[in-house]
């Protein structure tokens, strides 16, 4: 029998007679795999700013799922009542991490559906919200293979493609976004040679992408941030993939902190650098970068964490943002699961949401 690997566990999962939340503590990979199960509102507020769960799509059905959760635990049968205290707990949630986009997204379409059952028993609510969190998930499935379609229309058998951080099944409910052309290209034969950023502080890319597509049998190479300007100029990489938590409506993009200098080394040795977006991901309220709000992290992470010792002079200042932003000039292209969107994106990101609509 085929052993199970880290691809066979859902990244994201609710277990609805118990009511609990079952994730992967991704904090712990890839030394170990514990399954860790959640039922309050601090669980799951810690969960998500702790990272336990994260990536900008699994933060959202967690959420959703989250929310359905905690409003099962509000006892009354008064509309107003349970309103009210549904919109504090879908505050709590939304304000364990800023960036990614899709925390806010999902809540707020859990708040619209209970908003448009003003005049309906909390029962029919709740089972509503249910049906709504999990066609969340199902439609995350959907949404990263129809991504992996457009971006492997980008790529052709043998290139080498980079990515930064883990824009893989791990931060979505299955493909991932970065990596769905690269997994649908390996079930095709596409025999891709990837290299993954280890991406610092954090290691998301050494902890997370390296091991779910060396799990997959990709041909994985992990690289220190810093290579990446070797490995382009050496001719190596024919396409850079990343993900994305948040994208203004002029496609200035943030991502995991390093993403704009892989894009802007990119730009320099003429390497294609693609953004894939959910259209879930996609901010059109917020006209350009500047409006992101990036998260700020603790120094510990730069100065202590994954090290046997202090590898940083005691009270040295440090900067840790968790995000970037890449400006629009620098990307080649935003791949959504409603088409590849090219600049001018002020108005190509609003022809994918046309298409959306009109769906
Ligand atoms: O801090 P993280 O690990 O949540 O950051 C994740 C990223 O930056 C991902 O690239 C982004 O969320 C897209 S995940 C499909």
């Amino acid at each position: 029998m085929d052993k199970k690997t880290i691809l066979d566990y859902e990244t994201v999962d609710i277990d609805l007679e118990k009511k609990e939340l079952i994730i992967i503590d991704q904090t712990l990979l890839p030394g170990k795999t514990e399954i860790i199960r959640l039922g309050t509102a601090k669980q799951m507020w810690d969960a998500i700013y702790l990272l336990q769960v994260r990536g900008a799509p699994a933060i959202g059905v967690f959420a959703a799922m989250g929310l359905y959760i905690l409003a099962t635990q509000i006892e009354t049968d008064n509309y107003v009542i349970f309103y009210n205290e549904f919109k504090l707990q879908r505050d709590y949630l939304d304000s364990a991490r800023p960036t990614a986009v899709n925390l806010h997204w999902a809540l707020n379409r859990m708040d619209r559906l209970v908003q448009s059952m003003e005049n309906e028993p909390v029962s029919d609510i709740l089972e509503a919200l249910k049906n709504e969190c999990l066609a969340i998930k199902q439609e995350d499935i959907n949404v990263c293979k129809q991504i992996g379609e457009y971006g492997l229309s980008l790529v052709k058998p043998g290139d080498g493609i980079l990515t930064h951080c883990n824009a893989g099944q791990l931060a979505t409910c299955k493909y991932g976004t970065a990596t769905a052309p690269i997994y649908l290209g390996h079930e095709r034969g596409y025999n891709f040679r990837v290299f993954a950023d280890e991406t610092r502080p954090l290691l998301q890319g050494a902890r997370l992408t390296a091991y779910e597509l060396q799990s997959a049998g990709v041909d994985v190479t992990l690289i220190c941030d810093n290579m990446s300007g070797m490995v382009m100029r050496n001719g190596w990489v024919q396409a850079v993939f990343v993900g994305c938590d948040r994208v203004a409506a002029n496609g200035d993009t943030a991502n995991k902190i390093g993403t704009s200098v892989v894009a802007a080394v990119a730009k320099r040795y003429n390497v294609p650098f693609y953004v894939c977006a959910p259209t879930s991901t996609i901010d059109m309220n917020t006209p350009n970068g500047a409006g992101i709000r990036i998260e700020q992290r603790k120094p510990e992470e730069v100065t202590d964490m994954w090290y046997k010792q202090k590898m940083a002079p005691e009270g040295v200042k440090v900067f840790n943002p968790a995000f970037d932003v890449t400006d629009n000039d620098l990307i080649t292209a935003i791949v959504t699961e409603y088409g590849i969107a090219r600049a001018p994106y002020t108005e190509s990101l609003k022809e994918i949401f046309d298409r959306k609509n009109a769906k």
